[in-house]
């Protein structure tokens, strides 16, 4: 039994559930892509305020474009909106703000937008939020491999230099910690193509919850869970009890 509580370095999150959120209310889709927003917002409150440095969330995969032509745009849209809105609240409480994903899809202003929120908030160091948006983890480990293989063809880096460790560092994310904590609201147990490799030992956590209605109590009991997992790593509990 673990009793003191464990607080994760890195936090990830599939927030799932605002269609379903808003269908329920008879409402459109975007309506309850709205109401995504603020349960972001407390997120990113709630977790630099217990103490993770890293948080990343997952805000519009690569398979996302498949939807439907309206809301992709109003999801285009609302992304914009919330970054002129946030960036200065969030600069404020010394959050760093980074996008990962390939950005190239965006239009020129939102990839502009991007570049600014990523500039302002570079040199805070509280929080890292990094907003996974045209994401996908079979693309970062594709771009990974491109990324490592054009070192070779420079002859900056021999094929038997390319282990885990640089393999992880061409990654997405690379220049910080593996999630420790996986949590999906919405219901579905599934990844949906996203931190494919950077998973490999996160704790997973499912939650029915639709994300608009994902409370600071829900992210609790989320962190409470979490310090109740034993991470083994391939040991054996008698072994990780000993190494404490
Ligand atoms: C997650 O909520 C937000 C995005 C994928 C952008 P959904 O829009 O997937 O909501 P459901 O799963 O349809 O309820
Ligand atoms: C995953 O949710 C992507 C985001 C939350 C951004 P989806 O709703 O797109 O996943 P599937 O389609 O149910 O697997
Ligand atoms: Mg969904």
């Amino acid at each position: 039994m673990t009793a003191q509580a464990t607080i994760p370095s890195h936090v990830c999150i599939i927030m799932d559930g605002n269609g379903r959120w808003a269908k329920k209310r008879l409402m459109p889709r975007g309506f309850g892509h709205r109401k995504g927003v603020e349960a972001t917002r407390r997120s990113v409150e709630f977790f630099a305020s217990v103490g993770v440095r890293h948080l990343t969330l997952f805000a519009f995969s690569s398979e996302n474009w498949s939807r439907p032509n309206e809301e992709v745009s109003s999801l285009m849209e609302l992304f914009m909106l919330s970054l002129q809105k946030y960036t200065g609240e969030l600069h404020d409480k010394g959050i760093r703000i980074r996008f990962v994903g390939d950005k190239l899809l965006f239009s020129e202003a939102l990839q502009q937008q991007i570049r600014d929120t990523e500039n302002k908030t570079r040199e805070n160091s509280r929080m890292s939020l990094n907003i996974a948006a045209n994401y996908g983890g079979r693309w970062d480990i594709v771009n990974a491999a491109r990324l490592l293989a054009q070192q070779v063809a420079d002859e900056e880096l021999s094929p038997e230099q390319i282990d885990d460790q640089t393999f992880r560092r061409a990654l997405s994310l690379g220049d910080g910690p593996d999630p420790d904590l996986f949590i999906r609201t919405g219901g579905e147990q599934r990844i949906s193509n996203f931190l494919l490799w950077q998973l490999a030992y996160a704790e997973f956590y499912f939650c029915d919850r639709l994300w608009p209605d994902f409370s600071n109590d829900d992210m609790q009991v989320a962190l409470d869970e979490y310090s109740r997992r034993q991470r083994r790593y391939g040991k054996t509990s008698e072994q990780v009890e000993i190494s404490g």
